[in-house]
């Protein structure tokens, strides 16, 4: 279990992260999800001690990362797959980690059978290594100590398709061993892939957290009438689930064609009526990243200017 709680972190006047809080349950794949520069590596440096954060704190397991005994027994980490030794070989980098860890030798053998990397690759200098060897060797040494949690930043970047998928049936076993499983990405397709939880964050704050299906799943018609309050009558007595939007409409889990039918039998005039077709995550991820673009645009003007 990792615990988040109110988490903040300032670099001068910029706020990577911003108050964000949440939990990453065992026995499930927790994905975080959001653009480039939302504050996810921040988020994360903070949870395995590498920057201090400024207010609020992340806990593993009911500690701190700096208190626990061995980290590298309870918590494996994926940051920076690039930044990974390069002059060393694969099989070189986690010997090492095995001896610091005072693991036997024959760790190294079964974790390089784990993450399919061959002899031959293993003996080869890490620089020579493709983004998705490096992710591999990555997440070999993040198994090796046998850790209950694993933190993964962008795991995924230089997978292909079966690369992911492998991936995520790897992280499910682990999860379901009941093991706790955060990992970062900007893609919402590769989340959508690999995760059961999501939480979503955008400069700094989390935007929405749920799980994949509430997020997903959430096929939904939205309504508008004259009379609101007639309209979500009519739905509810119908069995339909109702709720109303802060801007007046109703989204209701009804087709836009029930709703018709339902409308013209109690004779109320509809002044809008579409249906809101489960996209709702793909719209706000949009959004987000146009945000964060439409951001960066302005910065690069301010800074031409
Ligand atoms: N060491 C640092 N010093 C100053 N700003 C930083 C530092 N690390 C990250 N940032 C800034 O914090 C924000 C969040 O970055 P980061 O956590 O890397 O986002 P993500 O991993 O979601 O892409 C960005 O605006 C980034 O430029
Ligand atoms: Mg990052």
């Amino acid at each position: 279990m990792i615990t988040v709680e109110s988490l903040t972190k300032r670099y001068g006047g910029l706020t990577a992260v911003d108050h964000v809080s949440f939990t990453a349950q065992p026995g499930r794949v927790t994905g975080f999800l959001g653009p480039n520069g939302a504050g996810k590596s921040t988020a994360m440096r903070v949870m395995v001690g590498l920057t201090e954060a400024t207010a609020g704190q992340a806990t593993i397991l009911g500690r701190r990362y700096t208190d626990l005994p061995n980290p590298g027994r309870e918590v494996g980490v994926l940051l920076d797959a690039s930044a990974q030794h390069a002059g060393r070989t694969g099989r070189e980098i986690l010997t090492i980690a095995a001896k610091t860890m005072g693991l036997p030798t024959s760790r190294v053998d079964e974790m390089l059978a784990r993450v399919s990397l061959t002899d031959t690759e293993a003996t080869r200098r890490v620089r020579n290594y493709s983004l998705g060897m490096r992710q591999r060797l990555g997440i070999a040494t993040a198994l090796l100590g046998d850790p209950e949690v694993l933190i993964l930043d962008e795991p995924a970047n230089g997978l292909d398709p079966a690369g992911i998928r492998w991936m995520r049936d790897l992280l499910r076993d682990f999860a379901d061993a009941g093991g706790t499983v955060l990992l970062s990405s900007h893609l919402l397709h590769e989340i959508e892939a690999i995760a059961d939880d999501i939480v979503v964050i955008g400069q700094g704050r989390i935007v929405a957290e749920g799980t994949i299906a509430e997020l997903l799943a959430s096929a939904s018609t939205r309504v508008c009438a004259a009379d609101v309050t007639a309209l979500a009558t009519a739905l509810a007595a119908a069995g339909h689930e109702v709720t109303l939007t802060p801007d007046g409409a109703v989204q209701t889990d009804a087709t836009p064609a029930a709703v018709g039918e339902l409308a013209l039998a109690a004779r109320i005039a509809l002044t809008e009526l579409r249906a809101s077709d489960g996209a709702r995550l793909e719209e706000m991820f949009l959004e987000l990243t146009a945000d964060t673009q439409r951001e960066s645009r302005l910065t690069d003007l301010e800074g031409a200017a």
